[in-house]
């Protein structure tokens, strides 16, 4: 076989199988070529030299004429993938479950939609917090008791922190927003702040991780009424009770005073509880008018700013609106969970 023959043979390979047998054939270990090379050993060394050189320059063609061919086999089989790969996008596609948004976003979403009827704004900070914006700003100094109250999570500052001194924590509360939300914006202000927040606590009523709803407003002439009106509002347009009863009970936070937690009423069951009137009462939030030296270290002169901050945790808000019992079910991940509920 001469050279144009070879060639012919690689050009007329129909595909790369095909093109791969003959690639072997000459150029493989035991192909044509790699023999008559292998014997040109035996040859004279004048012999050698011509053969030998016409043999290496025949080796050079037909790896380009193999590569070429390869490359043309390629192109024609994509092409021709394309052509037979249409889709058929009018074609119903497999029956697929759905899913859906976990119940707690859902609930979130709820109350931002409540609340922007309301006028408010949502912010969100950090979840790795420093001790300046979760404590020390609301007014609890570092020995203040109501550190060992919050179950810190504390986080381990690492090398390349930048300052040493700072102590940084898993946010205990989301009311280091309210913090963030003075310092960075002008008033009157007019904002909630939902997110997930997190205490070493874990037992069948707590979770070490959890999310709360924070809602701060900052203004001219605010007082414990437009507190009221405004929380009040929230829960009726919640729980979808006009009627639903709602107190306020005098309590103590750090950084509000006055400070209330507000209670619905229900009625109590050994096996649920009943959202409305029955005369028990559930505690749903903590609320209060912002403590002045919360203002003062966000350079609010309380003389002439005044402003209420509320928070409530979402998920006994969504446990009480859906009837859920147990909340660890809500971190399970359950797909026929949140069917059961309906999510
Ligand atoms: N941050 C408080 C808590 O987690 C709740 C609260 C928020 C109370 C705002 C008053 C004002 O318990």
């Amino acid at each position: 076989m001469n050279a144009a023959e070879k060639i012919d043979i690689i050009t007329k390979s129909s595909n790369l199988r095909e093109l791969d047998d003959v690639r072997v054939a000459l150029l493989g270990k035991n192909g044509e070529l790699t023999q008559a090379l292998k014997g040109l050993g035996q040859a004279t060394p004048e012999e050698r030299k011509t053969r030998g050189k016409e043999l290496n320059m025949l080796k050079v063609q037909l790896e380009e004429a193999i590569a070429e061919r390869k490359e043309a086999l390629l192109a024609a089989e994509e092409a021709g993938k394309l052509a037979e790969e249409k889709i058929d996008v009018s074609l119903p596609s497999y029956p697929q479950v759905k899913g859906s948004l976990h119940p707690i976003t859902q609930v979130m979403e709820e109350m931002e939609r409540i609340f922007a009827g309301m006028g408010f704004g949502v912010r969100t900070g950090p979840l790795v917090e420093d001790d300046y914006h979760n404590f020390t700003a609301l007014n609890i100094p570092p020995s203040h008791p109501a550190r060992q109250m919050h179950d810190t999570f504390y986080v381990s500052s690492g090398d390349d922190a930048g300052d040493e001194d700072t102590q940084y924590v898993l946010r205990t509360h989301t009311s280091p927003v309210q913090v963030r939300t003075m310092q960075s914006e002008e008033p009157p202000i007019r904002i909630i702040a939902p997110g997930s927040t997190f205490r070493c606590d874990s037992d069948l009523t707590h979770t070490p991780m959890f999310h709360q709803v924070e809602g701060l407003v900052i203004d001219k002439g605010i007082h414990m009424g437009h507190l009221k009106g405004c929380v009040s509002e929230f829960l009726r347009a919640f729980f979808g009770m006009e009627d639903l009863p709602i107190r306020f009970r005098p309590s103590f936070f750090p950084f509000t005073e006055p400070s209330a937690e507000v209670d619905i009423g229900c009625k109590r069951s050994r096996e649920s509880i009943t959202i409305g009137a029955g005369g028990d009462w559930l505690e749903v939030m903590g609320c209060g008018m912002v403590h002045p030296n919360v203002l003062r270290e966000c350079k609010l002169d309380p003389d002439e700013w005044q402003g209420f901050a509320f928070g409530m945790g979402v998920e006994r808000l969504a446990m009480l609106k859906y009837n859920i019992p147990d909340l660890r079910t809500f971190f399970e991940s359950d797909v026929r969970w949140l069917k059961h509920y309906g999510f």
